[in-house]
């Protein structure tokens, strides 16, 4: 048995020699993710040098093989081939399959490793970009892999990876598939408009002139329900030794793009031949300031909601803050914010009061504009919530005092929970809501709040909420699938907490006034807010406030313009025609232009009915 099985794979690896002597580029490219030849020496390849870099040459097949899922071209990996090659040059060479990526969570780019017996057949051969969406397939749209099962976000994740699945390639459907099947060619982005700005790195993501799903008014492309955007694609360095630009801002034309297809960093992307150009920028360069504002009625209570991104009393975005409130906020009456760190911010000394933050906000609102603010929090736990070590960050209330006060204010302490009591009134007002439950380990827990109309008394509960952060999340773009989402489970925990906590005042008070705001850092249709919705029968106000779908967006991430802000509305208050606007200050500025990570948002809100 032994020795059959010993005299079958020696016959194997003969034939295999004798094989791939002529193999084809398509045909060590394979029709799947690996290639089939993966391991293998491969001698006398034939391809046209097509793009050179400092580390290799990316060659083509002279013929193409017309097979939609078998790339054309593959990239050579060695610093030293290309010394005495020029783009044109029909050469052969031999060398060894490779399937390379530098982590787990990675896919594997095939290439050919020491390339040997080098030699040039003819020079000067013509070399074109492949046009794609004209010259190739037109980059799917909803779908990244079959392996997703139809929904990139459905839970639980990570249930398998490419690498072990290794399914054949669909370009017309699965866009990692179209993405890999183009894997080492030039290509060509023809009309490219930029899709989010650069990182530290001058990567940028883009779409093309193909058909793209999701295109909000800014020219970006807004995620929603199942569709990541799979049709954008991140342009890397530029093979000149050049740099992207690293100011360019959402929804900017380039020029249009030409360079090689390759997988790094987590990502299918695209090597330009030479750096990015902006032709123009979307206009107007910032939002108007919203059109809601308060008549200091319970017609017209309006409230925002904003992540100030670890705000301390010596933050340099602190002026920029109390801009965007003053001026382009219009002085809400109510302020739900997160994100406010301790006096000492980042400091990790045990000081956990945040009342010089919160006073210097105000005084900074107050000089930008014609509101001085009062303002609640609870101090929690020294480094029990979270964030940056030693910030202790922490939701917070400001609040317009001339228009809005606390209803029978009794503050409870970092672990007092609040409890819903007869006739729906809270035993600690500000609370915290269930502060002992694990959901809360190392994250913030929402500060609940009553606050009534200083003219007639008319009331609302508060909820501001800072669930746990998407941090350990893989790449859309990466092996495991559907992919990693960071702390999808705790952050559904919390959802189900914070919901029973607003369903308990639904069922004191069917008709109470609640208005649950803020970073969610969670999508409205995964599991952790489809949570919240159920658990606390809650309406969410882009969708009372009719906001289109695309335009629903708060944070820039990768490729995708995206909301991690949210508000939900009880029904009762959401039957009183409330009002709802995203402003846009943060996502549409370049980097170094923006105050925040996150857009505020504004609202506006009838409570006359509520006494
Ligand atoms: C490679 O091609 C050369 C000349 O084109 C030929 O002499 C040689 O036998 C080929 N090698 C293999 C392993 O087929
Ligand atoms: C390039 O060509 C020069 C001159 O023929 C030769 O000395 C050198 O070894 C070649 N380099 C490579 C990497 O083939
Ligand atoms: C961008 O501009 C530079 C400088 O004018 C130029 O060298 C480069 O080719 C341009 N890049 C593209 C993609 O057009
Ligand atoms: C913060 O609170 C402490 C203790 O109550 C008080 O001494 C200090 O003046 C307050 N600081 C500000 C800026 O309100
Ligand atoms: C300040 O108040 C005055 C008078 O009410 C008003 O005209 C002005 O627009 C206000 N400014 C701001 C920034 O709110």
């Amino acid at each position: 048995m032994k020795s059959t099985l010993w005299w079958g794979s020696g016959l194997h690896s003969l034939l295999l020699a004798v094989v791939t002597s002529a193999l084809t580029i398509p045909e060590i490219n394979g029709p799947s993710f690996l290639s089939p030849y993966s391991g293998e020496s491969v001698s006398n390849v034939t391809g046209i040098v097509t793009a050179k870099s400092e580390d290799g040459i990316y060659i083509r097949a002279p013929r193409p093989d017309n097979d939609v899922r078998t790339s054309n071209s593959i990239y050579v990996y060695s610093s030293t081939v290309g010394t005495n090659l020029t783009v044109g040059d029909l050469i052969v060479l031999g060398g060894e399959v490779q399937e390379y990526r530098s982590s787990d969570d990675y896919l594997y780019l095939t290439e050919i490793g020491s390339p040997s017996d080098v030699r040039v057949i003819s020079s000067g051969n013509d070399v074109e970009s492949l046009v794609i969406g004209h010259d190739t397939l037109t980059p799917p749209i909803i779908q990244y892999t079959s392996l997703d099962d139809g929904d990139v976000f459905g839970v639980p994740n990570a249930q398998s990876r490419i690498s072990e699945e290794n399914p054949e390639l669909q370009p017309d459907r699965y866009g990692l598939d179209f993405w890999e099947s183009l894997s080492g060619e030039l290509v060509k982005v023809q009309g490219p408009n930029a899709v989010s700005r650069p990182n530290q790195y001058g990567d940028t993501w883009v779409i093309g002139d193909w058909q793209v799903r999701g295109r909000n008014l800014r020219g970006s492309l807004t995620i929603r329900n199942k569709d990541a955007n799979p049709e954008a694609i991140i342009i890397g360095s530029p093979l000149d030794g050049s740099s992207n630009p690293d100011d360019t801002k959402l929804g900017d034309k380039l020029e249009d793009i030409t360079g090689v297809l390759t997988y790094a960093f987590g990502f299918y992307r695209i090597l330009p031949l030479t750096s990015l150009n902006v032709t123009s920028s979307a206009q107007p360069a910032q939002p108007p300031a919203t059109s809601l504002e308060s008549d200091g009625t319970c017609a017209r209570v309006t409230f925002a909601q904003y992540n100030v991104e670890n705000l301390t009393p010596d933050s340099d975005h602190m002026s920029g803050v109390a801009d965007h409130i003053a001026n382009f906020l219009k002085n809400p009456d109510v302020i739900f914010l997160q994100e406010v760190q301790d006096n000492d911010g980042a400091t990790d000394d045990g000081v956990v009061d945040a009342n010089a933050t919160l006073s210097a906000l105000s005084e900074a609102i107050a000089s930008a504009g014609n509101v001085t603010y009062a303002y609640v929090d609870i101090d929690p736990e020294n480094d029990e919530d979270g964030g940056e070590p030693g910030g202790n960050i922490r939701n917070a209330y400001l609040y317009n005092p001339d228009h809005i006060r606390l209803r029978d204010p009794n503050p409870g302490g970092p672990d007092d929970a609040t409890e819903v009591l007869p006739g729906a009134r809270l035993s600690y007002n500000p609370g915290r809501i269930a502060p002992a439950d694990d959901a809360w380990e190392d994250s913030r827990k929402p500060i609940v709040a009553v606050f009534e109309t200083v003219t007639g008394g008319h009331h609302f509960f508060a909820v501001n909420a800072h669930f746990a952060s998407k941090g350990g999340s893989s790449s859309l773009h990466g092996d495991p699938r559907p992919p990693v989402n960071g702390g999808v489970d705790q952050r559904t925990r919390q959802a189900r907490v914070t919901g029973q906590f607003i369903a308990d005042i639904l069922a004191e008070r069917p008709r109470a006034a609640v208005v649950a705001a803020g970073d969610f850092n969670e999508f409205a249709f995964v599991e952790p807010m489809e949570t919240l919705r159920s658990v606390s029968g809650m309406r969410d106000l882009d969708e009372v406030a009719g906001i289109a779908e695309k335009e629903r967006y708060t944070y820039l991430y990768d490729m995708n313009s995206q909301e991690l802000d949210h508000v939900y509305l009880s029904h009762y208050l959401a039957q009183q025609s409330p009002k709802f606007e995203h402003i846009h200050l943060n996502t549409w500025v370049s980097y170094d232009d923006q105050v925040s990570d996150h857009d505020p948002s504004v609202g506006r809100l009838n409570i006359c009915g509520l006494a």
